[in-house]
């Protein structure tokens, strides 16, 4: 949500170039618009744009209104937004400036007082030029400047009277060699090589120029310097900002080929071709066929507390929350475990009964930096439990704050539309179902077993997609629905609900989910011959009781789509069904949820395209949900 960038350079060079390309790889975090900033002769120039960089950043525009054919220079910055206060428009844009001109300043968060602060500036004769939170920042700076103090202390002086989140980069025109940044809640990391530094939100935008960096934590600021290439990281709030050593980290579960779409249209199409690979990399070396087991070494400390657990409480929001309900499926399914799956910004500020004794908490995201889903794991361990994180970035927020966990291996996401990850999250809780299961009764033949089907899902899952053609037909086919419902029982439930997550981010048309039992409760109400339901129906032992359903609103003049396996589409009852997507039959029904929902991205992949969507960026969404 929201990404900034900020480089600094030991020589001048055609830095808004490198400036516009870091916005390019970080355009998954908001895209509604962007913009940058550079110190050139003593001044801060900035050129912003309406819409993604990619598209409409126009940096021949801004050679030209500076009227130089190369813009040399040593420092700049850069932000994507995602907007909170103010709509997407070119003044709400950052960077955002002091009255000046002189500051420049880009902010990924939200300062929470803003508005008493720009109140009390105003009063002191400052002038606002947008709606947003940011600009109060670099008339702060400018505010404590003209009292006299240094940039630094000004910066410094002025971040101890922010509320809220934040990840800042600031310049000034009079310091070409310098770049101040401070983070308290919002992910920054501090590229180094030995040219130059580059702060980002997201590492990502780092492995371009180098793959070592710094992390900063809460509370800390750090002062770059290109003169000599060094850098001071304190504490802003500590008087004596005595200065932090850090150790270099190197970048880790990145590949520069991640950042590009490759031979694909889009990522998102990337991703969800990616996925018997990632499906492959999440299960590596993490079973002992032999004796059945998962390995997973990242909760090896806590063998004897998952032994001994009655409770799990499992967090997470959108895809990831659709994950949890999969994975409480599953785990009360396999043990005698009881699993409460919640939605983080709900689970938060809900009374939580489970005790920590004899509990565990377990969060999952992708990004590790999603705000409701941090808090409430912050919000668990201050009451003593045991945190547990399935995330997929390495080192993110969620990773660093839970007591252990297990990285889902997905690679980079880009996408705004989670596929890849919801399989790799998925699998992860399959394998830590697995553990969990063979220390609460599993037999040692049925762990042996429930491995070699795990194993065989990623040649399933590459067959399952050989089918794209064939569901971009039922795509096509279904092209004038005018609403939709996706339908799945027990197992099936939570993969009902992940189809319509994504159909309605990436169609932009409401879609409902529900139990398919509950259909006769309500949701029927909808069915006419212009609605489709979809229904996820492969031959378990919920099979004859959802063939009910089917005729149910085949009876109301319901169209029909069902996914179902090989064996479930020999039934009669599926002479009823308009179009039939039919997955591989698999020896164990609980492994169906991880090819089951293949076709259902694809479908929402290609109703989203025949319509003409932004695939890899729907309209208000942004990758990274850091607010809350
Ligand atoms: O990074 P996280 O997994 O914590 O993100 C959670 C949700 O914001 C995310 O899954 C969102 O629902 C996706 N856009 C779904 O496709």
């Amino acid at each position: 949500m929201c990404g900034i960038i900020g480089i600094l350079k030991k020589e001048n060079s055609e830095l808004s170039d490198n400036l516009v390309q870091s916005l390019i790889d970080l355009e998954y975090r908001g895209y509604d618009s962007a913009g940058i900033a550079i110190v050139h002769n003593s001044s801060i120039k900035i050129e912003k744009c309406l819409g993604a960089p990619s598209q409409y950043m126009d940096l021949d525009r801004f050679k030209k209104n500076i009227g130089e054919e190369k813009i040399l220079t040593t420092v700049g910055i850069g932000h994507n937004r995602w907007a909170t206060h103010g709509k997407p428009s070119i003044s709400n844009a950052h960077p955002h400036l002091d009255c000046g001109g002189d500051i420049a300043v880009v902010h990924n968060g939200t300062i929470l007082n803003y508005e008493s602060l720009k109140e009390n500036l105003k009063k002191q004769g400052h002038n606002f030029k947008s709606d947003t939170d940011t600009e109060v920042v670099p008339h702060l700076i400018e505010e404590n400047m003209k009292k006299g103090l240094s940039l630094e202390d000004a910066i410094v002086e002025s971040a101890s009277l922010l509320e809220g989140s934040f990840g800042l980069a600031i310049i000034h025109k009079d310091y070409p060699k310098t770049l101040f940044v401070l983070k308290n809640g919002s992910p920054i990391s501090i590229g180094i090589s030995n040219e130059m530094f580059v702060v980002a939100s997201s590492t990502n935008a780092i492995l371009r120029y180098t793959d070592r960096y710094l992390v900063l934590e809460d509370g800390e600021m750090a002062k770059l310097d290109a003169e000599n290439m060094s850098h001071n990281i304190f504490k802003y709030k500590q008087p004596a900002r005595s200065r932090l050593y850090k150790a270099e980290q190197v970048i880790e579960g990145i590949l520069l080929e991640d950042l590009s779409k490759g031979d694909f249209d889009t990522f998102m199409q990337k991703e969800i071709f990616e996925q018997p690979a990632t499906t492959r990399s999440t299960i590596l070396g993490r079973t002992n066929t032999e004796e059945g087991l998962a390995v997973l070494g990242g909760l090896i400390d806590y063998k004897e507390k998952l032994r001994n657990i009655d409770n799990l409480y499992i967090v997470g929001c959108g895809t990831a929350y659709n994950a949890g309900m999969l994975g409480k499926e599953l785990i009360e399914n396999l043990t005698p475990i009881n699993v409460s799956a919640q939605i983080a910004s709900e689970f938060r500020y809900r009374k939580q009964n489970f005790s920590p004794d004899n509990s565990v908490f377990l969060s999952i995201s992708q990004s590790g930096e999603t705000a409701d889903t941090l808090e409430s794991l912050k919000e668990m361990k201050r009451k003593g439990f045991t945190t547990l994180g399935i995330v997929n970035v390495v080192g993110s927020a969620i990773a660093h704050e839970s007591d252990a966990g297990i990285y889902t291996r997905a690679g980079t996401e880009i996408g705004v539309a989670s596929t890849k990850a919801f399989t790799a999250q998925a699998i992860t809780l399959y394998l830590f179902s697995l553990s969990l299961a063979r220390v609460h009764g599993m037999s040692e033949s049925s762990g042996i077993s429930f491995i070699k089907e795990l194993e065989s899902i990623p040649d399933i899952m590459k067959k399952v997609l050989e089918n794209h053609q064939e569901i971009e037909r039922i795509a096509e086919v279904f092209r004038d629905i005018e609403k939709i419902q996706f339908l799945g029982r027990g197992i099936h439930m939570p993969i009902a609900y992940e189809g319509a997550l994504k159909f309605k981010e990436l169609t932009y048309m409401e879609a409902g989910s529900y139990p398919l039992g509950e259909l006769k409760h309500g949701p029927m109400a909808v069915i006419d011959d212009m609605s489709l339901s979809v229904v996820i129906l492969p031959k378990d032992d919920l099979f004859s009781i959802g063939s009910i359903s089917i005729e149910q609103i085949k009876s109301k003049s319901g169209r029909l789509l069902v996914i179902t396996d090989e064996e479930g589409a020999k039934s009669p009852v599926m002479r009823l069904a308009d179009e039939i997507i039919v997955i591989p039959k698999l020896n164990n029904p609980v492994m169906y949820p991880l090819i089951e929902v293949l076709p259902l991205q694809l479908f929402a992949y290609y109703f989203a395209k025949q319509l003409g969507n932004n695939i890899d960026k729907p309209r208000n969404l942004a990758k990274s949900v850091t607010v809350q």
